[in-house]
């Protein structure tokens, strides 16, 4: 595995390969649900990209970027057993220039959920991929289901500037009592990771309804909310796979979406039903 820390060097090297790239962009402390992503990319493409760079333009003032988990030895070494045949490793410096030309995300769907809470940040989501996009130029980038509003707008992206490339989207992966997997699961304490589970909880007794029949959103959006109860729950929201607003379930069309806060963690869920 080579490791490659200069955008410019990394694109001259990926452009003389002539063969099909898988490309899982990441910001490290890799975790069962990245690797899932990765062995995919291994599995589909014949060279396999994986960045890492905690992008601070995704971050608003006073957020986690500081503290977010940095773990870039184990993170050499599971992408290097997992088969990654680059790991792309830039600073900000390298990244970033001066008074940039800007992304912005649109208006609607890129400011509601989690826009709302964090706005402004899928403007740093979708400038990074898309730099990250025309460094690497991958046949295939994977992204996973459980940053659902930010694979939507990705693909938004890739549509709107006719990007040249296939966006995977990868099933979310849980720990075995149902909690996502995210690198910031790191900061719950041990009181705390059990009141997460009353998020994946509060998802399964939405889809345990909706096999039982129900799709009123606003009568399982209530259920929902007596299962998030004690927790300080930011939004429970049904959305159809555009990002609209629906009144009820339509099968294999729609999103139930939940963001809380456990202690001082921020942690999001979904599940597509
Ligand atoms: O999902 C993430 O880890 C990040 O938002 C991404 C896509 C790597 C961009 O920094």
């Amino acid at each position: 595995m080579k490791i490659i820390q200069n955008p410019i060097e990394l694109k001259e090297i990926l452009r003389k390969e002539k063969k099909s790239i898988g490309f899982v962009p990441t910001m490290g402390a890799l975790h069962k649900g990245h690797l899932s992503l990765i062995k995919r990319a291994v599995s589909e493409n014949d060279i396999t990209v994986v960045s890492i760079f905690v992008n601070p333009t995704q971050f608003l003032p006073g957020e986690d970027f500081e503290k977010y988990p940095r773990k870039i030895e184990a993170d050499k070494r599971l992408c290097e057993i997992a088969g990654v045949d680059y790991l792309f490793a830039p600073t900000s410096d390298d990244i970033y220039q001066d008074d940039e030309v800007l992304i912005k995300a649109p208006k609607i769907k890129g400011y509601i959920l989690e826009g709302f809470n964090r706005p402004g940040h899928f403007d740093g989501v979708l400038q990074i991929v898309n730099k990250l996009l025309n460094i690497v130029k991958p046949t295939r980038a994977y992204f996973g289901k459980k940053d659902a509003q930010q694979l939507y707008l990705i693909e938004k992206m890739v549509k709107n500037f006719y990007l040249d490339v296939q966006i995977v989207p990868c099933d979310i992966v849980r720990e075995d009592d149902g909690l996502a997997m995210s690198s910031r699961n790191v900061y719950l304490s041990p009181k705390d990771r059990q009141k997460a589970l009353l998020i994946s909880k509060s998802l399964k007794r939405a889809s345990k309804l909706i096999m039982d029949g129900k799709r009123d959103v606003k009568e399982l959006k209530d259920e929902m909310k007596k299962v998030l109860k004690d927790l300080d729950v930011e939004y429970i929201e049904i959305v159809d796979r555009d990002f609209n607003k629906i009144d009820k379930i339509e099968k294999n069309n729609s999103i139930i979406l939940v963001a809380a806060k456990v202690g001082g963690t921020r942690l999001i869920d979904n599940i597509w039903v």
